[in-house]
């Protein structure tokens, strides 16, 4: 009774037909797109905490991470080819589980797209904050943090943050906060960040990594890697040690599904979108295990030790190595580029909203479009206050883990819907096939199971479980008689496809127009 409301998949690919963006994105382009989603908070920021939970042996959660994002990308290259719709694993898992499953889907994606938002913007923060102290504007620390900043320490709980021996307590993360507002005022306008910009912005982060790769490899020194494993490999639901940092550092690797948004807009989808996700995740691979390889042979990565507490640990590490000039042009790099991936995570966020309440699943309000710009505005501002509001308040390794647990949780979801289609519609042409399915599709499963487990129980898997709970008691009172598939709305439900209800106009602008 409660998995059988499907919106049929005929119907989502028939609206995608009607849309009729044109084919232009090359493979090239959706390697920039994914790349652009990518870098950004995770690299340049989290780094820290994974030597803070792990010690040199983050080398290791670096790589678990990646594979577990390997496995999912060439789930995601089946699903996006052959649904090859604007939409995100929300969209996919009303089709093929559900509208119960979709709801909690979209609902943890909140999680992924807007605390991600905040976790970005709080990084980015770090590296603005440092540059103005640096050059004499520096805030009062109330102002450059929020008033739950604390650090974890080794054995897993959290502690006042001590800089040199004095109490750094925050207050009001207010650059954080602004960043956010900002990149909120500017989608409500309808900016959207145009491919060549993209491009550009790939370029300087992807310039930034190479520079401290190529200078803090001289000084890797092999002492810097003992002891490798601290606080050993960690336990379930503990959050440290190299299963925890990997849990984390998950972050990093987010944002590829941003590749399979651009689906409709692909030239010859079934080769390029498989390039775009897996050419995209690989690429940010090698430099993620190059920037840990070289960080923790350069200058060491023991829990508590320096790295470990910095809020802008790459450029720390190269000023700390003789390079301070360099150091501050990597700062330079992620000030520039990091507010475009808030800019990349609320637009997903929007999008998400806007479709959900499209479906009647949120009120209708939600997707009320703007009579000049053309953006949905009331989304657009509710997503950005609170965006901004997370940012303000809380440290980034917290937004990071949980926005993790959502991204896991949609994930696993996707792979289950992957195989659940193969049996359910196996003559439905696929014009990319994930290989070896049956052992890639549980092993993806597997690999989510893990690092969502990983995280801590304290506060991330419990504030998850009080999220999902929420989510289950708003679907039960509101969103189930809502839903245009509910008895009564068919009508709604074919409303888009006839042309009779407005096209979703983030769709209309697509993301070689958008970001
Ligand atoms: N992967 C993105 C980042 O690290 C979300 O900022």
């Amino acid at each position: 009774m409660l998995f059988e409301r499907r919106k049929p998949l005929d119907l989502i690919l028939a609206t995608a037909e009607k849309r009729s963006l044109k084919r232009q994105l090359g493979a090239f382009d959706l390697m920039m797109l994914g790349i652009g989603a990518v870098i950004g908070t995770g690299i340049f920021v989290l780094t820290a905490v994974a030597a803070n939970k792990a010690g040199p042996g983050m080398m290791y959660s670096f790589v678990i991470a990646g594979i577990v994002c390997a496995l999912t990308a060439l789930i995601y290259s089946e699903i996006a080819a052959m649904v090859p719709v604007s939409g995100s694993a929300y969209t996919y898992s009303y089709a093929v589980l559900g509208e119960l499953i979709a709801w909690m889907v979209g609902w943890a994606l909140i999680l992924e797209y807007a605390v991600a938002a905040g976790a970005v913007s709080v990084g980015w923060s770090g590296y603005a904050n440092g540059f103005l102290a640096h050059h004499g504007f520096g805030l009062p620390d109330i102002l450059t943090a929020g008033p739950f900043y604390t650090e974890t320490l080794a054995n897993g709980t959290q502690a006042v943050h001590m800089v040199d021996g004095v109490e750094h307590k925050g207050g009001f993360n207010l650059i954080a906060f602004l960043l956010a507002l900002v990149v909120t005022a500017l989608l409500a306008v309808g900016t959207s960040k145009s491919a060549k910009v993209t491009a550009v912005l790939v370029m300087v982060k992807i310039a930034a990594l190479t520079a401290f790769i190529a200078l803090a490899f001289p000084a890797v020194d092999s002492a810097n890697f003992e002891p490798m494993l601290p606080n050993g490999w960690g336990t379930p639901l503990g959050g440290v040690g190299v299963l925890g940092a990997a849990a984390s550092i998950f972050f990093a690797y987010v944002g590829f599904d941003a590749v399979s948004t651009a689906a409709e807009e692909t030239k010859n989808p079934n080769r390029n979108i498989p390039i775009g996700l897996i050419g995209s995740l690989g690429i940010c691979t090698v430099f993620y295990l190059l920037v840990a390889y070289t960080a923790v042979g350069s200058m060491g990565a023991q829990p508590g030790g320096p790295l470990s507490q910095s809020q802008e640990p790459l450029a720390f590490v190269l000023r700390t190595i003789g390079w301070p000039v360099v150091g501050d042009w990597v700062a330079g790099a992620a000030i520039i580029a990091l507010p475009s991936v808030v800019l990349m995570m609320m637009f997903g966020q929007t999008r998400i909203l806007f479709t959900m309440s499209r479906d009647g699943l949120l009120p209708e309000k939600l997707s009320r479009v703007h009579p000049k710009f053309h953006t949905p505005h009331v989304v657009t501002w509710i997503t950005g206050v609170f965006v901004a509001f997370f940012a303000a308040l809380f440290p980034v390794d917290i937004l990071a883990d949980i926005s993790n647990a959502g991204t896991l949780f949609a994930f696993f979801m996707v792979a289950a819907g992957v195989m659940v289609l193969r049996k359910t519609e196996p003559n439905r042409p696929r014009p990319f096939r994930t290989p070896l399915v049956w052992i890639v599709g549980p092993l993806a499963m597997a690999g989510c199971l893990l690092l969502f487990f990983s995280l801590g129980w304290n506060p991330t898997i419990k504030f998850f479980c009080g999220w999902a709970i929420f989510g289950l008691i708003v679907y039960f009172l509101y969103a189930r008689r809502s839903s245009h598939l509910a008895p009564g709305n068919e009508g709604l439900l074919h409303g888009y496809a006839d042309n009779k209800l407005p096209a979703d106009p983030l769709i209309q602008e697509g993301p070689s127009a958008g970001p």
